[in-house]
């Protein structure tokens, strides 16, 4: 149960981190997470503390103008939690509850990594390029030494002469255990999309901020990568570009963007999708993480994301059909 509730916060940070400025759960859930939480108390001492008035409160059910989701289910009253507020920064120091397991925001944390790789690209063709660079980085000491055993890096897949880079945050349990970017749930919804626009896996390119998943100690959850993992990796993103120079970057979610186009705390990726940014000479199209559309799968949202790529297939020059013009509208 403490480990249900462990993710459960984890999760709730990560929404935040893609860009979740809310959420609603049935006042049934939220009877349910009260009773478990006081459950563990009682249980477990102080160590967990109690869901308060203030963190999560049953507001009305009209839907907040900031809200992401604005279908809450049938016979639900949505509850916002306290992560609608802006927080306070620096993040003051407090009494250890039971999220601190999880990770500081990456402003404030430190992993004691090395400086970022430095290196040249041989001269060669794109492929070869892009061969010499995976072999580089499957065999970087820093990038292997934060692997768990049987697990594998991440380095990217697709063509070499790649219009569009779609470029993700890290790879989850999935990819670390294929070597493959993108092959959970979300890779599935990414797939599907690419496949929309009438293109395929085998003819744009994937890559992700981090070569490696970042630690959570077991199978479940991710947690979003710190500023200073970012830095580490951003050189191995970097050479990726400069060898297939895309036409396009689709920066999916507010991690990707932030490896891109440079942290920012204030960047709301709810306000900041459907606008292009430029990574040096690329332009970046900013728009939602596929798992982000997973759990919030209202029509609205599919839309926004679609409407996204579709300006994406106008700047690179895809036809689009009346079909593709108007899906999910
Ligand atoms: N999410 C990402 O950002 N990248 C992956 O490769 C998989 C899931």
């Amino acid at each position: 149960m403490r480990k249900a509730l462990n993710r459960l916060i984890d999760e709730l940070h990560r929404l935040k981190e893609q860009g979740y400025e809310g959420v609603e759960v049935s006042a049934r859930a939220f009877a349910q997470l009260k009773e478990a939480v006081e459950h563990q108390l009682a249980q477990a001492g102080p160590s967990i503390a109690p869901i308060p008035a203030s963190s999560a409160t049953v507001v009305d059910p009209a839907p907040s103008p900031t809200a992401v989701n604005r279908e809450p289910p049938a016979q639900t009253h949505p509850v916002r939690s306290t992560f609608a507020q802006p927080e306070p920064r620096p993040v003051p120091a407090r009494e250890p509850s039971a999220a601190d397991h999880r990770p500081p925001p990456p402003a404030t944390q430190s992993s004691n990594l090395p400086a970022p790789p430095v290196f040249e690209i041989p001269a060669g063709s794109k492929t070869e390029q892009l061969a010499w660079l995976k072999d580089r980085v499957l065999s970087c000491p820093v990038c292997t030494s934060h692997l768990r055993p049987g697990k594998q890096l991440v380095f990217g897949e697709g063509s070499p002469d790649a219009a569009i880079f779609f470029c993700g945050e890290a790879p989850g349990a999935d990819e670390e255990t294929q070597g493959i970017p993108f092959v959970g749930e979300a890779g599935k919804l990414l797939t599907r999309i690419i496949q929309a626009m009438g293109l395929s896996r085998e003819t744009i390119y994937i890559g992700n901020i981090m070569k490696w998943r970042p630690e959570t100690g077991s199978d479940y959850g991710n947690r979003p990568p710190t500023l200073e993992e970012m830095a580490f990796c951003m050189p191995y993103l970097e050479a990726q570009l400069e060898i297939i120079r895309p036409q396009v970057i689709v920066g999916l979610g507010a991690t990707a963007l932030n490896g891109l186009l440079g942290y920012d705390p204030e960047r709301r990726i709810t306000s900041v999708r459907g606008q292009w940014f430029q990574h040096g000479s690329i332009p970046v199209m900013a728009t939602f993480h596929p798992s982000y559309v997973n759990r919030n799968g209202t029509n609205r949202i599919k839309r926004m994301i679609w409407e996204d790529m579709l300006a994406v297939m106008e700047r690179v020059g895809i036809p689009i059909s009346p079909k593709q013009q108007a899906y999910f509208t």
